[in-house]
């Protein structure tokens, strides 16, 4: 099953599926998470990916798939709000967790691998490997959300510069 499959995986349902279709998660459709992915896109692929990885090293992988859907459960835009109490990458995954606890009952698992996602722009390392996987395959989404977009504005722009001298011959 490949990785846009996410929908006709029983198992993956199973775990997340109460979640996926809870206002306060259909919510993060509202925002653009990196360039021209939604917060829900990036939600989706990177507890879709982890669960996957988890999975595959018999980890556990409900908790993966929980936890990285709901590991960026915040509503505002990060690159236009600031915090005085510290950093987005420090106060996101607490906001988080909040959310999250209002949604579901969260295991200590599950809480860690939220608030430590950020492990490499924070100094807190995940207590659990699946944690690891969480945060490393949100670094991993991020980036190539954003290098689709630049593949996207570089080719639109060849496109254009084509059309232009095509025109001008
Ligand atoms: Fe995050
Ligand atoms: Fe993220």
């Amino acid at each position: 099953m490949g990785l846009k499959d996410w929908r006709n995986d029983t198992e993956y349902m199973g775990y997340v599926a109460d979640l996926l279709v809870a206002p306060a998660v259909q919510k993060l459709a509202n925002y653009t998470q990196h360039h021209f992915s939604t917060r829900l896109e990036h939600c989706i692929t990177v507890s879709y990916v982890s669960y996957k990885l988890a999975k595959k090293m018999n980890l556990d992988a409900r908790a993966t798939a929980r936890a990285g859907l709901l590991h960026d459960l915040f509503y505002y835009d990060w690159r236009t709000t600031k915090f005085d109490r510290g950093t987005h990458a420090w106060i996101h995954p607490r906001i988080a967790v909040r959310n999250a606890e209002k949604l579901t009952q969260l295991t200590p698992k599950e809480k860690d691998i939220i608030m430590k996602h950020m492990f490499g722009a924070t100094l807190c390392p995940p207590k659990y490997s699946e944690g690891y996987i969480v945060s490393l395959v949100d670094k991993y989404s991020a980036t190539s959300e954003y290098l689709m977009h630049l593949k996207q504005k570089t080719s639109s722009k060849l496109h254009y510069a084509f059309n232009f001298a095509k025109v001008s011959k």
